[in-house]
């Protein structure tokens, strides 16, 4: 694996330097990220994932460096003329130094670190079919910041080796109200009858860019669309169950809880989410 790292603007050729332990991303967490894909060198839906980096900057009261979007360039550009090809994009933003206690330094100075990590070829569609479980630990619909993309992730770190350890390979949260809310890092669709069916942001998820993305492609192929709240028993029951994310695209899930969905292989509906998501990113 290639990475390549930015810290403030500047390359760190040697990744051990360059973040402070006083750090507040370290230390408690206080800051956002994005996970965003290069296909061939070119950032997917960029825009989309600065909107909710600014979102969740703002919500955490962050102001997010105006040296952002170049710094984004200088990185994609330099990971291009160092060929390298299909690649994750990180940008993590935090609040930078503190002092011990949780009151934020007066004039906050942000971190901003630009990381590129190749990625490997795909697993080619079909065989990324995957087994789930829907594990005790919830997300909190109630807490404002189910919506952004914090660097607090160990509710799903917890939730995916609950998963593991029951031998699943990934994990569904429920919200705290018992509705479905989203996957360890994805988001959560069913096939049920013929409607694609995902949850709305007030059951606790992440805004994915890829359910957005796989929402423009269902609506442009004429498939039925719904956005609601969905009962743990719907996807037992469905046709058809795919997560989506940025890092893993569509996702088909062949079993829950031990349940195999429909006939246990991927089904159409999801195939052809694939496929416009495919050609949607080029
Ligand atoms: N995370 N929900 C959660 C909790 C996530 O962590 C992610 C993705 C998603 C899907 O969002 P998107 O389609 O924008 O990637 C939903 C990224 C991939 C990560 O963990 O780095």
């Amino acid at each position: 694996v290639t990475a390549l790292v930015w810290v403030n603007g500047r390359r760190q050729r040697r990744t051990e330097r360059g973040v402070s332990p006083l750090d507040r991303g370290f230390t408690l967490g206080d800051g956002v990220f994005e996970t965003l894909r290069l296909y061939a060198g070119a950032a997917f839906r960029l825009e989309a994932h600065l909107r909710r980096l600014a979102r969740g900057a703002s919500v955490l009261g962050l102001e997010v460096p105006a040296s952002l979007g170049p710094d984004i360039a200088r990185a994609v550009a330099a990971a291009t003329r160092e060929g390298v090809g299909d690649a994750a994009l990180r940008v993590t933003l935090t609040r930078g130094i503190g002092a011990p206690g949780l009151a934020p330094p007066a004039v906050a100075h942000p971190t901003l670190v630009v990381a590129i990590h190749s990625l490997d070829a795909p697993t080619p569609w079909p065989e990324r079919a995957i087994t789930a479980r829907i594990v005790s630990v919830r997300r909190n619909e109630h807490s404002p910041l189910s919506s952004c993309k914090t660097l607090a992730f160990t509710d799903s770190v917890v939730a995916l080796a609950e998963a593991r350890a029951a031998g699943a390979e990934d994990a569904i949260l429920l919200d705290a109200a018992g509705h479905v809310s989203e996957g360890s890092a994805s988001n959560v669709f069913v096939v049920s009858d013929d409607t694609l069916v995902t949850p709305p942001e007030s059951c606790g998820i992440l805004p994915g860019i890829t359910r957005a993305a796989v929402l423009d492609v269902a609506a442009s192929r004429g498939i039925a669309i719904e956005v609601r709240a969905l009962e743990p028993e719907e996807l037992l029951l469905a046709r058809e169950v795919f997560l989506t994310s940025t890092l893993r695209e569509i996702t088909p899930v062949v079993r829950v809880d031990g349940t195999r969905i429909a006939s246990g292989e991927p089904g159409p509906v999801t195939a052809a989410c694939a496929e416009g998501f495919a050609r949607l990113r080029g």
